[in-house]
């Protein structure tokens, strides 16, 4: 229908509607005729309409494949930091198979900063000597059934203070696109300064916004599906913007640590976010510490529960090649992994809080919810979820996932003891 009524501009709309019609259809010679030009009309309403609204949304949005649901993978700053080489890579990259986390939907091994070398004559950037030849590690990666990503900055230097794109971008992006690079993770870090030389907070917004879409726009042009995720620790309310300048995900905070108070205020500190999220476009409270060593294993158990509630990009943090089978079985439980990717893609949220006790819900593209009882105290507490405050009626089905057990039907209420620091997930519907 569209190609059609191209082909010719000048024809006017009912007439390009009619010979849409009068095609090799089954409307041809029949009496429906009349009503194919109405249904196509309708339909051509509807699709200009979608384009002034959300639609217009889409356009601008990345390849709508890439990340529908969040990303799953690793990364190597929480770990290795700038101990990171092709050998960690690699050995990350076998451990992923081995451990079954590329089975359980884990697809993205990602060099976090520190792999940036010199630039040439002509401005093209070459790994430093940590990574050797980065198109045959992408290869090896890809040989595995997974996706190799990168890093880098919109300002002059990363975070580490490595070479970043600025005055690049172009060049950088068909660098990674040779390389057979699929994720790129791009840190706002020094272009900060630039930002801050400007007259007004405007002018400095203004500069992130330009520098994020000239990335965007190089990325785009180099054909390659490429993941973009914004860095720039939440500031400006980039969930308002992100999908606009091309990013798939942002991060919404700054950096995570290996610790229940950061990781906890993080991820409750998501509440209201939820609407801007969806898929192709997702909310980043930053990567997986689980299996780092500094929370025990209720608290590794409330990061995971709760990031799959907040349908959060889930990238492991840890050293794959040497998990714990408590930390493989956190990373792999399939239904919490199913409920981050979930395709509905619908961010969950709080619903209610009774001083440490919080419960966050999630819609599931099933009807059936997903639903964290947490408690953020010291010692155990009981909690009391009332399935009417979810919007359930009657009697409901409830699954406690963790337990993997069916816990039966239940009318109105269900109380549970949770651990201190822990968290109860149930399946309701
Ligand atoms: C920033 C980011 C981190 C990490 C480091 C690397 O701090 O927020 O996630 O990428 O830079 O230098």
């Amino acid at each position: 229908m569209k190609s059609s009524i191209q082909r010719d501009r000048k024809v006017p709309i009912g007439i390009a509607l009619r010979s849409v019609c009068s095609l090799q259809t089954p409307f041809r010679h029949s009496a429906q005729s009349y009503d194919c030009v109405h249904v196509v009309f309708i339909a051509t309403i509807f699709f200009f309409l979608a384009l002034g609204s959300g639609g217009s949304r889409l356009l601008r949005a990345q390849d709508p494949t890439v990340a529908s649901t969040p990303p799953m993978g690793w990364n190597s700053w929480n770990h290795f930091a700038e101990r990171v080489d092709d050998q960690t890579i690699r050995a990350q990259a076998d451990a992923m198979v081995a451990s079954g986390m590329r089975d359980a939907g884990y697809t993205y091994i990602n060099i976090d900063d520190t792999w940036e070398g010199e630039r040439d004559a002509v401005g093209y950037i070459h790994p430093n000597n940590k990574f050797p030849d980065m198109k045959a590690l992408a290869d090896y990666v890809h040989s595995k059934g997974l996706k190799l990503g990168i890093y880098s900055s919109p300002g002059a230097k990363t975070c580490a203070g490595f070479e970043g794109s600025l005055g690049h971008e172009k060049q950088d992006a068909e660098t990674y696109a040779k390389w057979g690079i699929d994720y790129l993770k791009y840190d706002l870090c020094s272009l900060s300064t630039e930002m801050r030389k400007t007259p007004t907070p405007e002018d400095a917004h203004q500069i992130m916004i330009d520098a994020y879409i000239k990335m965007r726009d190089a990325l785009r042009s180099t054909g390659r599906p490429i993941v973009v995720s914004l860095c720039q620790y939440g500031d400006d309310a980039v969930w308002r913007w992100g999908l606009d300048v091309g990013g798939n995900l942002w991060r919404t905070t700054g950096d995570i640590s290996d610790h229940y108070a950061r990781m906890s205020d993080i991820g409750f500190g998501q509440a209201g976010l939820a609407r801007f999220a969806g898929p192709g476009h997702w909310n980043d409270p930053d990567m997986l510490e689980v299996g780092n060593g500094g929370m025990n294993i209720e608290e590794y158990r409330t990061h995971m529960s709760l990031w799959a509630i907040l349908a959060a990009p889930l990238l492991a943090g840890n050293d794959l090649s040497i998990m714990t089978p408590e930390t493989t079985a956190l990373l792999t439980n399939r239904e919490v992994i199913a409920i981050d990717q979930d395709k509905l893609g619908k961010q969950g949220d709080r619903v209610t809080a009774e001083g440490p006790i919080e419960i966050w819900a999630r819609t599931l593209a099933d009807h059936s919810k997903a639903v964290g009882v947490f408690n953020r105290h010291e010692a155990p507490l009981s909690a009391t979820v009332d399935f009417r405050a979810l919007g359930f009626r009657g009697t409901v089905t409830v699954r406690d996932i963790w337990h993997a057990k069916d816990l039966g039907p239940m009318k109105d209420t269900y109380t549970v003891t949770v651990p201190p620091h822990g968290v109860v997930v149930l399946r309701v519907r």
